[in-house]
């Protein structure tokens, strides 16, 4: 993420993620599913300005009216649980502008919950210890603790332990965001957890030695069969990019979808992949890169 001091407060950029490799390990006792994944932040950003209220409240304006501004937001959900933990009466007036789509497997909801602890930690001096902002991520959402771990990591757990990867990149993708969402909590109730594993080393290897092609060899999502099966038109977003042969090393579904990337050779063959996908109508299309 990007933070940056305005007049009065702070912006920051918050990143949408991709997910590289995501292998279920199998169901937890709590319902959750303890998972295995590699996760890169990318240049698609929601906009995030914070400025203090001194009247102590906490309001949300986002510019996407179908998205809730209470507390089912998952920005003030971590507004709220930063302040309970400080004690004291701050408040702040939010301004969300969104640029990531939601139920698209890029995690927009989790990336604004991390912006939102950062920036608040700085607004308010609160200078909260790393662990505490890691607990309170880990409480918000499964993937809010990754984007204080940019710009590559490991999850694990139910994804909230993260091992932070060296730099990476630069790495460019074609994204395809299909106009129709795909619900988390239906694909991993529709997921039957896979009896033999497949290892997380080869993505690993190759996302750190630089090697794009062994990394689009290595692209592996255990999810992705599943949102094929709840929302079946996905399945021509997929063939769409395996259609493109050379300009694409592999292509994958991010998190439990419905965006599709493929990893692009290059950035010459990552905007010839989106000129071509542009004419198929299969939803927003826009190069996207990791570790510029
Ligand atoms: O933690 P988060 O709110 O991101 O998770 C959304 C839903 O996805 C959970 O309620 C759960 O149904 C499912 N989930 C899961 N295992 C994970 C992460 C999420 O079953 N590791």
């Amino acid at each position: 993420m990007i933070v940056r001091p305005i007049a009065g407060g702070l912006e920051v950029l918050a990143p949408a993620k991709l997910n590289l490799f995501l292998e279920i390990l199998g169901r937890r006792s709590d319902g959750y599913h303890e998972l295995e994944t590699v996760m890169v932040a990318v240049d698609l950003y929601d906009t995030l300005v914070f400025n203090n209220d001194p009247t102590g409240a906490i309001t949300l304006h986002c510019d996407d009216s179908t998205l809730p501004a209470g507390r089912d937001n998952l920005v003030v959900l971590a507004a709220e649980k930063l302040r309970n933990r400080s004690g004291r009466e701050h408040g702040v007036t939010i301004e969300l502008r969104k640029a990531i789509p939601a139920q698209a497997g890029l995690a927009g909801g989790s990336s604004d919950a991390a912006a939102t602890l950062v920036a608040l930690d700085r607004l308010w001096n609160l200078r909260t210890p790393s662990q505490v902002m890691d607990d309170l991520a880990g409480e918000i959402g499964s993937d809010v603790a990754f984007f204080r771990n940019t710009p590559a990591a490991i999850c694990r757990g139910r994804g909230e332990r993260v091992e932070a990867l060296p730099k990476v990149g630069p790495l460019h993708f074609v994204l395809i965001c299909p106009p129709v969402g795909v619900s988390t909590v239906d694909v991993y109730r529709t997921l039957v957890p896979p009896d033999q594993h497949l290892p997380i080393g080869p993505v690993i290897d190759a996302l750190t030695e630089g090697q794009t092609a062994a990394l689009g060899r290595s692209l592996f999502n255990r999810l992705q069969p599943v949102a094929e099966t709840i929302v079946p038109e996905l399945k021509r977003v997929r063939d769409a990019l395996a259609s493109l042969g050379p300009l694409l090393d592999g292509h994958l579904m991010s998190g439990s979808g419905s965006a599709y990337f493929g990893l692009a050779r290059n950035q010459g063959a990552a905007q010839a992949a989106v000129r071509h996908l542009e004419t198929l109508g299969l939803g927003r299309v826009r190069v996207v890169s990791c570790g510029l």
